[in-house]
């Protein structure tokens, strides 16, 4: 059971995720806006649970945590001895690798300190783990926040002065090690001077953009306006929104990517509209192991995230419900791929794997 902190820590941390002395504490997402509360966790399945149930979520703050989570274990549960620490490693970094199945960083996350501890162990030893699993996770997520500050200069030139913007879900700070991937992009363009009228999405069922997003966005003093998700075409019609940027939980070779439900009919959206639709990623969401969107894996979440709204039921019991928590956004729909490498335009295979040139 992860011990609860009640302390208003957001301002200072700007994170959803911190490291104190061999315990993760998370940011407890599923209570925001309404409470701030942080859960201390000292061990990688208490984390995997904590992935699961969202109480941390948003691909890179996933794999950050994930990072911290076996970097814990590795100091207070795992035994002293070479051989039952190998396999006891690699149980939980099985179990880590299978809290949720679409958002690669969490794979990535995991099999990066599966590296790291294989190359300790069979030099160092145990204690060498221990201290290099430690200082990964560190790595891993100051990298990340690096990563989104570098992105957003480079998404910020794309998004032009006065624009209204449409985000979908909650790529921000919230969902990364701070700063944010699409959100990211809106700070570093205000930042610039520009004035932006950000349009966030509600993200039904789980309201990621409502809850998230509108919070995340007023505290920052960012100009932000809640809509429903079927009012983004009604807008878009209006004139008021002139592009689009999201964030990805998986984005494979040929640029397909997988976010958010409802991401995909935003990007069509866009199209009929002529509006440019942009993606703003770090390269641990790009899969290159996969060729297009198909093969992603697409999570399905309880039925009652659909049936209810928190606690309150608004659907009829036992009425049959379809919960598809992603869905895939094919590259023609996309204008450009931003990432901290820079921008992919439009991201096709040769412009993504120049990202990792
Ligand atoms: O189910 P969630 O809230 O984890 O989904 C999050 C998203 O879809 C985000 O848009 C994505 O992870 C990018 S976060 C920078």
């Amino acid at each position: 059971m992860p011990t609860a902190i009640h302390r208003a820590l957001w301002d200072e941390v700007q994170s959803p995720l911190f490291w104190d002395d061999g315990r993760v504490v998370l940011l407890d997402q599923r209570r925001l806006p309404l409470e701030e509360v942080w859960l201390a966790y000292d061990d990688a399945d208490g984390v995997a649970g904590a992935i699961r149930e969202m109480v941390v979520r948003g691909a890179p703050a996933i794999g950050c945590a994930a990072a911290m989570g076996l970097a814990a274990s590795a100091r207070s549960a795992l035994p002293d001895d070479v051989g039952r620490f190998r396999a006891g490693f690699s149980a939980l970094c099985e179990r880590m690798a299978r809290a949720r199945p679409t958002a690669v960083n969490l794979m990535w996350a995991v099999a990066r300190q599966q590296r790291v501890a294989e190359a300790a162990l069979a030099s160092g030893g145990v204690a060498e783990a221990r201290h290099l699993l430690e200082r990964e996770a560190l790595a891993i997520t100051r990298e990340d926040l690096e990563a989104c500050r570098v992105m957003g200069r480079h998404g910020a030139e794309l998004i032009p002065e006065g624009a209204g913007v449409l985000t979908h879900c909650n790529a921000g700070a919230l969902a990364t090690a701070g700063y944010g991937t699409a959100l990211g992009v809106i700070r570093a363009a205000v930042a610039a001077g520009k004035r932006l009228r950000v349009f966030a999405d509600e993200t039904r069922p789980y309201l990621q953009g409502a809850r998230l997003t509108a919070w995340e966005l007023q505290r920052d003093g960012i100009d932000v306006t809640l809509i429903c998700d079927n009012m983004a075409a009604d807008l878009m019609r209006r004139g008021e929104i002139q592009c689009c940027v999201v964030g990805a939980d998986r984005v494979t070779r040929n640029g397909d990517v997988a976010n958010k439900i409802g991401t995909y009919g935003v990007a069509v959206l866009a199209h009929h509209h002529e509006l440019p639709f942009y993606v703003a990623a770090p390269r641990s969401t790009i899969d290159l192991t996969l060729t297009s969107g198909e093969q992603i894996p697409i999570e399905e979440r309880p039925a009652d995230e659909v049936t209810h709204v928190g606690s309150v039921r608004i659907a009829p019991e036992h009425v049959k419900v379809r919960y598809p928590a992603f869905d895939v956004t094919p590259a023609r729909l996309i204008r450009a791929l931003v990432t901290e490498a820079g921008v992919a335009l439009p991201p096709e295979v040769a412009s993504i794997q120049a990202l990792f040139a």
